[in-house]
């Protein structure tokens, strides 16, 4: 087979085929399964969304329910689990965090058999289940604390909230938090579901799946930006500070965190949305003078990079309703980690029904024939 030309990063390339969700970044649109993402945030909920994703389609009542419930009981993590955990460096990287846990999980639940319908859907759900409670364990645990054992009375979204602070949250806050997970929980083959992908083609157990995407997620130009546009805001500090912080930046050529997306050359689609929860939440819980340094950055950073579709993504205000919510920044990427694990799964599971295992080549710019030197003549 002749080598095709060579793509830095596979820009245009497709990896795979797959029906689970479609981006036009054009016209900045998104859709899951076929329903525009505007419309799932406002009609449905971060499971039904989840459900919608993996299955394929949107659940019936009594499906919907025995979905959440499952997932409900199995939110509890083994104590063994809990004490690596409490373990890990006080300090260590919530990201790290996650993704060591997730392994571990792997060994705690055998590889089943891929053909069984019933070892994906409890491989799923127990995903589902867990990620959230070890997220919240370990910020628990870092400060010292015990964890706060799920609560099976609260939904998916109130229980995270409460998991991290044994609070119940006011239930608008639980609400936008809910369609913050709906807005992150897919988006095509991006960095992570694609580490995702091709970890699930050499046919290994789903935690290594999840582990690995979480991985690729914690990066700064992936899922990693939401905590450094946090950063990137309070460095800028106030208003007056914008114009000098951006043509400082664009001197140095260096990025803007939040800003830029390779599918996306208008504004993404989500950050729209999340504009409109920001406002919501400052509605109701009181204003940020952070949102006013967002806005300001964003209106001249438009007069400055949208001739090269440099537009604000997904990261870019998903930190000012989280920081809104009193969640830490630092714990802004494992949530964007909790919200994706249905699209990951989702894209395990479709890898698995017409699976090939994945090994693309190269260019090789290396050397021939070198003759071996020995030690002492280099
Ligand atoms: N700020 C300033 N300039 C930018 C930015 C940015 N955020 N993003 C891209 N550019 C510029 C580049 O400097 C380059 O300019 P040049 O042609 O003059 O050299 C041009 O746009 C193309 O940039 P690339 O990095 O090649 O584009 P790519 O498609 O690889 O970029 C990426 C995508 C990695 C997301 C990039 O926009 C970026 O690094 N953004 C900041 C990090 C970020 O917010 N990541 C989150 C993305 S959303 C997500 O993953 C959930």
């Amino acid at each position: 087979m002749a080598i095709g030309e060579y793509k830095p990063g596979l820009e245009g390339v497709p990896a795979t085929q797959s029906n689970i969700s479609y981006v036009d970044g054009k016209a900045g649109l998104l859709e899951y399964r076929g329903i525009r993402i505007e419309e799932l945030c406002v009609h449905s909920s971060f499971l039904e969304t989840s459900y919608l994703l993996i299955f394929g389609e949107l659940p019936t009542s009594a499906k919907l329910k025995e979905f959440e419930v499952d997932i409900t009981h199995r939110r509890r993590i083994k104590y063994r689990i809990r004490d690596m955990i409490k373990s890990f460096p006080d300090n260590a990287h919530p990201m790290d965090a996650l993704q060591t846990s997730v392994a571990a999980l792997g060994m705690f639940y055998p590889l089943g058999d891929f053909h069984d319908a019933d070892y994906i859907y409890q491989a799923t759900v127990r995903l589902l289940a867990k990620v959230p409670t070890m997220v919240a364990a370990f910020h628990m645990m870092r400060q010292g604390n015990d964890p706060v054992m799920p609560r099976d009375d609260l939904d998916y979204a109130s229980n995270f909230l409460y998991m991290l602070n044994e609070k119940v949250p006011d239930p608008l806050a639980a609400r936008i938090f809910d369609v913050c997970l709906t807005l992150h929980a897919e988006h095509t083959v991006n960095a992570s579901t694609f580490a995702a992908l091709v970890t699930a083609s050499t046919l290994t157990d789903p935690y290594a799946v999840i582990t690995s995407a979480i991985g690729t997620l914690a990066g700064p130009l992936h899922g990693g930006a939401n905590e450094q546009v946090m950063m990137m805001l309070e460095e800028i500090g106030s208003v007056d500070n914008v114009t000098a912080y951006l043509e400082r930046k664009i001197e140095r050529k260096e990025k803007l965190m939040g800003f830029g997306h390779r599918i996306y050359k208008v504004k993404d689609p989500r950050a729209i949305v999340l504009q409109e929860l920001v406002h919501k939440m400052f509605d109701q819980f009181g204003h940020d003078h952070y949102y006013d340094i967002a806005l300001e950055l964003e209106k001249q950073a438009f007069e400055k990079l949208s001739s090269k579709g440099i537009h604000p993504n997904v990261d870019f205000y998903s930190g000012l309703v989280y920081k809104k919510l009193g969640i830490p920044s630092n714990l802004f990427t494992t949530i964007f980690a909790i919200a994706r694990v249905p699209g990951w799964l989702a894209h395990w599971k479709e890898q698995l029904s017409d699976n090939r295992l994945f090994r693309p080549t190269q260019v090789y710019t290396g050397l021939h024939d070198v003759t071996y030197l020995p030690i002492e003549h280099r």
